[in-house]
């Protein structure tokens, strides 16, 4: 079984969204996955508990149980454990991230987020674990020309040697109906463009779980080198057995 962890320092980044799009996602692409809800918020399971499948996809958890919720989703046979987490206490996010194979710091194309996401990459060098940064609610690129906001943040982070992944999520409101409807993206008619990010996101995550396609972690310093290129679903469809749609 897998651990990812859905991390960032500052609140409404994405995390919950994330979390559920990808463990949903998962489910819908043939692998067994399961959702810790360690937000006292509780936002993935207001989402998710009505569900008819909700008692076996989601479960509230605290930091300090995290552990124990991963080895008995272990022996329950789950191949995927999704960890959603809050932004505060910091000792709560390096729980989850000590436990996971791989952290995604979620952060908005935006200065605050950025900054946030650098703290929260902070915290999984720290621990010496693997994590990567996730471009969430990104204007839509045109003709596979990335927007302004989205070019300087990869130009930032790159800066700062972050490693990014490929794909990024683009801004939709699909993301919010879908969650007024316990759903993913990948459940909603009319969704297709968000319903191939969300796949692609997870085809490249559930890669760098394996540690397939090379190196877990890729820096941004070697792939983000041209911007519109890299950031979208190009990159992806390089990948085996993915088809995606163009950028929106
Ligand atoms: N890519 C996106 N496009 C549109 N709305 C989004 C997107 N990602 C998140 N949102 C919305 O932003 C708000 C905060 O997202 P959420 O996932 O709850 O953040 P967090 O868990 O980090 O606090 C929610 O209302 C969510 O529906
Ligand atoms: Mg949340």
């Amino acid at each position: 079984m897998k651990t990812l962890a859905v991390v960032s320092r500052k609140g409404g980044a994405g995390k919950t969204t994330v979390a559920v799009n990808l463990t949903l996602a998962a489910r819908a692409m043939g692998v067994k996955a399961v959702l810790a809800d360690a937000d006292p918020q509780r936002s993935a399971s207001e989402v998710l508990k009505g569900r008819e499948d909700g008692a076996s996809l989601v479960f509230e958890t605290s930091a300090a149980k995290l552990f124990a919720l991963m080895e008995a989703s272990r022996r329950s046979g789950a191949e995927l454990l999704v960890i959603d987490t809050p932004a505060t206490p910091e000792q709560d996010v390096a729980e989850a991230v000590k436990i996971a194979d791989l952290s995604i710091a979620v952060a908005r194309p935006t200065y605050l987020d950025l900054a946030a996401a650098v703290r929260s990459v902070a915290i999984v060098q720290r621990l010496g674990r693997d994590g990567v940064i996730v471009l969430n609610q990104c204007a839509p690129a045109r003709r596979r020309v990335e927007p302004p906001q989205v070019v300087k943040a990869c130009e930032a982070l790159r800066f700062a040697s972050l490693p990014v992944a490929a794909v990024a999520l683009r801004n939709r409101v699909v993301y919010q109906t879908a969650f007024a409807q316990m759903r993913s993206v990948l459940e909603l008619d009319g969704a297709e463009a968000a319903s191939a990010e969300v796949r692609a996101l997870f085809a490249e995550v559930w890669r760098r779980l394996r540690g397939e396609a090379g190196a877990p972690v890729r820096s941004a310093n070697d792939d983000l080198g041209e911007v519109g290129a890299h950031l979208g679903a190009a990159r992806m469809a390089a990948g085996p057995g993915l088809t995606l749609a163009p950028i929106a």
